[in-house]
């Protein structure tokens, strides 16, 4: 049995691409191991944030998590700031990282590259560093992420091999658990793109976007002139994206995709993901109607953060202990 930590952010409303990329292994790797799902929304405040919104989506993105199928009788479910050992972890791991392993770090760069440094927070420059804290706390084996994060995660595995070396056998090395296909959703109207929930236009399916513009979205995906639903990511790959998110919502291979699809034209093709998704999608939402204002969810949250505060405490004073930050 292995350990697992993962996180989202709370910066917006969750997409179908936090959905496939993350959370479809969230509910998979917690029937067999130890798992601690967070609402990570110290990572959030890395750039400005209403705060009403903030606050909303927080508890948006736990009722999701929920209603996605992560089951608390199974997974620990909590809000980051709560345990406040995820800060204490990051500054001590921060006195052990060094400026140069930052400025490797790709989206920090591509961030800076777009806009300059000036309006950037040194906390957006130094949160793979509370990351590695978030992961390292739990002692994770392993984290499931989408593509975009296996940089951080490596990241967090250098520290912890550095912290090993320097003060003896302190923390697990993680490892990353991504899909081998849907490990990176695409933006609808640029499949060159992520699809992101800082983008949210008509590229970006929300978890709670409503059916008729679920279906608008699908409809008016790019797509390229060939008008033969066939996998090619290099040549095709808007219709690629669409066979990827079908197939990972109905569990149907892309060459089962491919079969059924093979005398549609893509309308016809798009038509039968939009009907899919909202059908997949419909329950989601229901639940997390059911459950967003609920005590039930704040009873969740309330006993995740005693469970994650009992772990991360132990294993800070540790790691405390071992720096020589100990008074007898
Ligand atoms: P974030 O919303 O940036 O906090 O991301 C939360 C999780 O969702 C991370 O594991 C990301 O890698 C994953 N994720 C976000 N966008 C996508 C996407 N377009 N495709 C696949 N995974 C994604
Ligand atoms: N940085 C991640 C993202 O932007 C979110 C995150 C924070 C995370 N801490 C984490 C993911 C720990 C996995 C493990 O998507």
């Amino acid at each position: 049995m292995a350990n697992i930590f993962s996180g989202i952010k709370p910066s917006g409303d969750l997409t179908l691409g936090n959905y496939i990329g993350a959370i479809t292994n969230f509910v998979k790797l917690q029937d067999e191991h130890n798992c601690y799902f967070c609402v990570v929304d110290l990572h959030a405040i890395t750039v400005p944030q209403d705060r009403a919104d903030l606050k909303k989506r927080t508890k948006d993105i736990a009722a999701l998590y929920l209603a996605c199928g992560i089951d608390p009788k199974k997974a620990t479910v909590f809000i980051q700031s709560e345990v406040p050992a995820h800060t204490q972890l990051g500054w001590l791991l921060e006195c052990n990282t060094y400026i140069g392993e930052l400025n490797r770090m790709t989206q920090f760069k591509d961030k800076a590259q777009k806009n300059g440094t000036d309006g950037l927070t040194s906390g957006l420059y130094t949160y793979p560093v509370l990351m590695a804290a978030d992961i390292l706390l739990y002692d994770s084996n392993l984290v499931p992420v989408g593509d975009d994060q296996k940089q951080h995660v490596e990241i967090a595995r250098d520290i912890a091999v550095r912290f090993n070396n320097k003060y003896g056998e302190t923390f697990i090395l993680p490892e990353t658990y991504a899909h081998k296909v849907g490990a990176r959703i695409m933006d609808l109207q640029d499949p060159t793109k992520k699809m992101s929930k800082s983008d949210n236009d008509k590229g970006c399916i929300l978890l709670l976007d409503d059916p008729k513009i679920i279906h608008k979205k699908i409809m008016s995906a790019i797509t390229d002139s060939e008008s033969i639903v066939k996998f090619d990511k290099e040549n095709k790959p808007g219709i690629s994206n669409l066979l990827t998110i079908y197939s990972k919502i109905t569990n149907l291979t892309i060459e089962e995709l491919e079969g059924k699809f093979v005398n549609a034209n893509y309308g016809e093709f798009k038509k039968a993901l939009a009907d899919e998704l909202v059908t997949f999608i419909t329950p989601i939402q229901n639940r997390f109607n059911e459950i967003r204002n609920s005590k039930e969810l704040d009873d969740i949250l309330d006993e995740g953060a005693m469970i994650a505060n009992q772990y991360a405490n132990r294993k800070v004073q540790k790691v405390m202990k071992k720096i020589g930050l100990i008074r007898k």
